[in-house]
């Protein structure tokens, strides 16, 4: 029997944290100076994560995503890469980097057998990602992005999260640099989620907004239509300029995508989310460290996925005005896994 949640969605996109740690400390999602880390004793073993895997594949997962904090931080995570790699049920193994670290690693984690990467970078120019990222690293990020083409990547993308007044006149620079790296450039959404406590709605730049802007620039852009059910319920939404350069657009903030989503996320220390803006989570660790099977952690996988209600991201569009940042640092400080860079960018 096809495993579903109250709206019929199915479980098959997995997001799986490695560690909480960043080496950035990007506006969007850590603005702030200081932070409250997973105890290091919780973070789940190469091993644990490893079953807990085998858990959800049995449930339904063939997609699986590794996420942070910023992954390339993980020790030895191309030995983990290849122990993922390994298990058949599982279609699609991909990572989001913020690209500092790959120029290191993107060979070993191409050897590793990884199959895809997508890069974060939402400027071209150093002295402005010194003031977004507040690390001195865009140098590296651009040689990361060579090293993955170099080292055989294919279909790479690049997320660049657009904020108006701070990097929204870089659309088509990036759109140009992405062109020229054969990488698939998406423009994301500004979101009220975790760790955004600087949100408010007048720095979004939405989609709409976004293509008006393209298309005054560019001539006419088509919509590429999402054919399978794995576009369908993909983030992104993807347009073609006339000249035959494709991009993505992840609307979240302003036209959710929750009636299809298929994905869910595990922290670095085992709680399972079942939504971006849950506000709690299901611990796995607590039976996984008690010895349950990987049988019984699959049947308490789909009996949580059954109930599922979440429809987050709309839920917020639906407070229109009185939409604000979604936590306070207070909050936050009181439970580290609401932050965006704990249950998985
Ligand atoms: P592929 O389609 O497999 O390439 O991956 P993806 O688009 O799911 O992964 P990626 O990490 O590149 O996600 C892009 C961005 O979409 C994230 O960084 C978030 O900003 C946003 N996003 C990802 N997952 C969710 C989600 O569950 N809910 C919402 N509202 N936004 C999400
Ligand atoms: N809004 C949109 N995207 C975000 N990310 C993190 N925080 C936010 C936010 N507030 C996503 C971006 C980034 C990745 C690491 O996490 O896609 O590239
Ligand atoms: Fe899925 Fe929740 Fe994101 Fe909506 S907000 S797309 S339900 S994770």
């Amino acid at each position: 029997m096809v495993l579903a949640d109250v709206h019929g969605r199915r479980l098959r996109n997995l997001r799986l944290s490695v560690t909480d740690k960043c080496n950035l400390r990007c506006a969007y999602c850590m603005p702030e100076e200081n932070y409250v880390w997973l105890p290091r004793d919780d973070i789940l073993t190469f091993d644990e994560i490893a079953q807990v895997v085998d858990a959800f594949v049995a449930a339904g997962v063939d997609k699986v995503r590794l996420t942070g904090g910023e992954p390339l931080l993980r020790r030895n995570l191309p030995y983990l890469i290849e122990r993922l790699a390994a298990k058949p049920g599982i279609r699609d193994l991909a990572l989001t980097t913020n690209g500092v670290l790959l120029s290191e690693l993107a060979a070993s984690l191409k050897n590793a057998g990884l199959h895809r990467v997508t890069v974060s970078l939402d400027t071209l120019r150093a002295d402005r990602f010194v003031s977004i990222a507040r690390r001195n690293d865009l140098h590296h990020v651009l040689a990361g992005i060579d090293a993955a083409r170099s080292a055989g990547f294919q279909g790479t993308k690049i997320d660049t999260v657009v904020m108006r007044g701070v990097n929204d006149d870089e659309v088509f620079d990036l759109l140009d640099y992405a062109r020229d790296v054969r990488a698939e450039l998406r423009f994301i959404e500004y979101m009220d989620v975790g760790g955004a406590t600087r949100w408010s709605r007048d720095k979004v730049v939405s989609k709409a907004e976004l293509l008006e802007r393209i298309a005054t620039r560019h001539g006419p852009i088509t919509a590429i239509p999402a054919t399978d059910d794995e576009s369908k319920s993909a983030p992104a939404e993807r347009f073609a300029m006339s000249d035959g350069t494709s991009f993505g657009i992840v609307a979240s903030t302003t036209a959710p995508f929750c009636g299809a989503c298929d994905r869910s996320r595990l922290t670095a220390d085992g709680s399972w989310y079942l939504c971006l803006y849950a506000k709690l989570g299901i611990d796995l660790k607590k039976p996984l460290r008690a010895g349950e099977s990987t049988e019984q952690l699959k049947e308490r996988i789909e009996r949580a996925w059954r109930l599922r209600e979440d429809r987050g991201a709309e839920r917020r569009l639906a407070l229109h005005e009185a939409r604000g940042a979604l936590h306070d640092d207070d909050e936050l400080r009181k439970d580290p896994r609401l932050e965006m860079h704990t249950r998985g960018g």
